[in-house]
């Protein structure tokens, strides 16, 4: 779930990596640390707190200079967020540093195997353990047969230790012995290699390297590769020989720029009309009344053989798979299940013949969501994909899939690309249904009413400022509902994860039916629901659930249809949505409910693109 960046060239390597840094630092942020190596050794810097608060001020008042060397921003799994836990760690000489992103399952182990050697530790972290592991087997190499300087010896040693490793990493080694090399591995978590001009980079994600060169590499679990200034060599841990390939990155880092918003979490809501238009370019098949998708590696007689559908994602992808799950079995009457990742994995889920995987992510690194992908696989189901980032784990393993589209999302609560997904599985939903009993008319509507959704998205963009408004007499509650019925109860969820994320203000999504089986009881005049009550087929019966919370003195803020006016009577706020189809509503209900977070958030002074506990990307069991 951390950052890390490597880099090694002609260039002063510290600004480069702090300039990394700031760039990864959605992917983790209670501390960071950077290792430069200089002629007079290993210089470490590392500082609890975010990175202009800590590493950059560290930095500034004590600059190192080299030109190798390695950083980390970090997302704690194994002892506190504290100077001494962070990273980059050292083995026992003090001759090696070690970024890593992970766990180290076993850890506890090693760590009691190396103490009975003599060992001692300074940090309560799993990563220490893995510089020390890394130390030993590196002086043991050298004591027997390598010849000091053949930085082949580092990268032996660090494939050494990870023989002996139970868990996941993404790591980067350099050594005062080799001062123009650095030895990258993965399992698990990301690494990519950038390839520059007399300069190369290691990076856990494009996004920090993507100012210095769009040529990369995506490592392969279990790949062990050595860098250095002018060539790479990558090997494979359990393979003999390597899959290696140039990529070419998608974006610039203009995309992953804030321009002029305050917050790239707004900055990525204002994006949306965009990023829906990108959702469906050139998949909208009017002559066929369908939809159509180039990645699919499916015919159309093997969509038809589909008997079930079972949909596999984490947090907002999961609320995304939920409207799937609506829009397919509607529209092509296919049988679909939900399941969060981590449980599919482990619960032994029954899987019958003609059962195919669909697993949703944006980043495409999500752990629980991989497993899932490659459980289904082991199995011998064809696994498909809709994930944002190009290239990433779950896009390359996946059996074929369908890319977003919608540009590098920093922020961490993820936005556009819910909305970017959700347009695809309506795509997807109309595409199985053309194969099935999906008239062209209702097919046509639907296209339709995708097109339309840009328009109406800026629309509601357009009401910002009511929207502001409205959030701010609402800044100070400390429970919140969000309800909805048929095609906004997936919405509702995911309103009350985007508040819960970034304000820290406890709020629970419900179908609006459900409350009075139980969750009613927590009605009061304090407690604010957010109604998600779009004219649709289930209208009246929500109009009866918003009555019984009104009964109940519960303050109402209503997502209405324009034209609306019965809602302005029972609501104390409406927000207007324009009219659409029923199975349109969870995109255009999406957006005054990120807006409404967002504006919450800030007035409660909340950092909404780095919220506390939380890092972009979990790629952490
Ligand atoms: C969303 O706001 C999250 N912070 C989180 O729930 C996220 O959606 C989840 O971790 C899955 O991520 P993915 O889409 O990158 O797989
Ligand atoms: N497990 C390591 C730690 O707690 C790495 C965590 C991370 O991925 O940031 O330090």
């Amino acid at each position: 779930m951390c950052g890390i960046i490597g880099y090694v060239g002609k260039k002063a390597a510290a600004p480069v990596l702090l300039e990394g840094l700031r760039r990864l630092e959605y992917r983790g942020y209670d501390s960071a640390g950077v290792a430069v190596l200089n002629p007079s050794g290993l210089v470490v810097r590392k500082k609890l707190g975010k990175i202009d608060e800590g590493i950059a001020r560290l930095l500034k008042s004590r600059p190192v200079t080299g030109t190798l060397g390695i950083a980390h921003t970090r997302w704690a799994t194994h002892g506190v967020p504290s100077d001494t836990n962070c990273h980059p760690h050292l083995d026992a000489s003090g001759k090696i540093a070690v970024v890593h992103n992970g766990v180290i399952e076993n850890y506890d182990a090693l760590k009691q195997k190396l103490i009975r050697a003599g060992h001692k530790f300074k940090s309560d972290t799993d990563t220490e353990v893995l510089a020390h592991l890394i130390g030993d087997d590196y002086e043991r190499r050298r004591a027997k047969n390598a010849v000091n300087g053949d930085d082949n010896t580092l990268a032996q040693a660090v494939c050494d230790a990870l023989r002996e490793v139970i868990g996941t990493y993404g790591l980067a080694v350099i050594c005062t012995d080799f001062p123009d090399t650095m030895v990258g591995a993965r399992r698990g978590s990301p690494l990519i290699i950038g390839i520059g001009k007399e300069e190369n980079f290691v990076a856990s994600d494009a996004n920090a390297i993507v100012a210095h060169t769009k040529k990369v590499v995506y490592l392969n679990d279990y790949d062990v590769a050595t860098v250095t200034s002018e060539r790479f060599d990558v090997q494979n841990l359990g393979t003999e020989t390597a899959n290696v390939q140039i990529s070419k990155l998608e974006f610039s880092q203009e995309d992953a720029a804030r321009g002029q918003h305050a917050h790239f979490m707004l900055k990525e809501i204002y994006e949306q009309p965009q990023t829906i238009r990108n959702a469906l370019r050139g998949r909208l098949d009017f002559e066929g009344a369908t939809a159509k998708f180039g990645g699919l590696n499916m015919t159309a007689a093997e969509l038809r053989g589909i008997d079930r559908i079972v949909i596999a994602a984490s947090g907002t992808s999961w609320h995304a798979a939920l409207v799937g799950e609506y829009l397919i079995e509607d529209l092509a009457q296919l049988p679909v299940e939900v399941e969060f990742a981590h449980e599919f994995c482990y619960r032994n889920c029954p899987l019958e013949k003609n059962t195919v995987l669909l697993v949703l992510s944006q980043s495409g690194e999500t752990a629980d969501t991989l497993a899932a992908l490659r459980e289904a696989k082991r199995r011998g189901h064809r696994a498909l994909a809709i994930v944002n980032v190009v290239g990433s784990t779950i896009a390359r393993e996946s059996d074929g899939g369908i890319y977003m589209h919608a540009g590098p999302e920093i922020g961490v609560a993820s936005t556009k690309a819910f909305v970017s997904t959700i347009s695809i599985l309506t795509l997807l939903a109309v595409h199985l249904g053309r194969l099935r009993h999906l008239s062209a008319k209702r097919a046509l509507d639907v296209l339709r009413g995708l097109e339309e959704l840009p328009k109406q998205v800026e629309k509601i963009l357009a009401q910002n400022d009511a929207l502001k408004k409205v959030a701010k007499k609402y800044t100070k509650a400390e429970d919140f509902f969000f309800l909805g019925r048929g095609y906004t109860f997936p919405i509702a969820l995911e309103g009350a994860l985007k508040l819960k994320e970034i304000s820290y203000i406890h709020a629970e999504g419900y179908s609006a039916a459900e409350m009075k089986h139980g969750p009613i009881a927590l009605i009061d005049k304090s407690t604010p629901t957010v109604f998600l009550v779009p004219q649709d087929a289930m209208y009246d019966k929500t109009m009866a659930n918003l009555a019984m919370i009104r009964a109940r003195q519960g303050p109402i803020i209503a997502l209405a249809t324009e034209g609306d006016k019965a809602i302005r009577k029972v609501a104390d706020d409406v927000i207007y949505l324009a009219p659409t189809l029923d199975l349109l509503n969870p995109i255009l209900a999406s957006v005054p409910l990120q807006l409404f977070a967002y504006h919450i958030a800030v007035a409660r002074g909340c950092d909404v693109d780095k919220p506390r506990n939380l890092a972009k990307s979990v790629t952490v069991e």
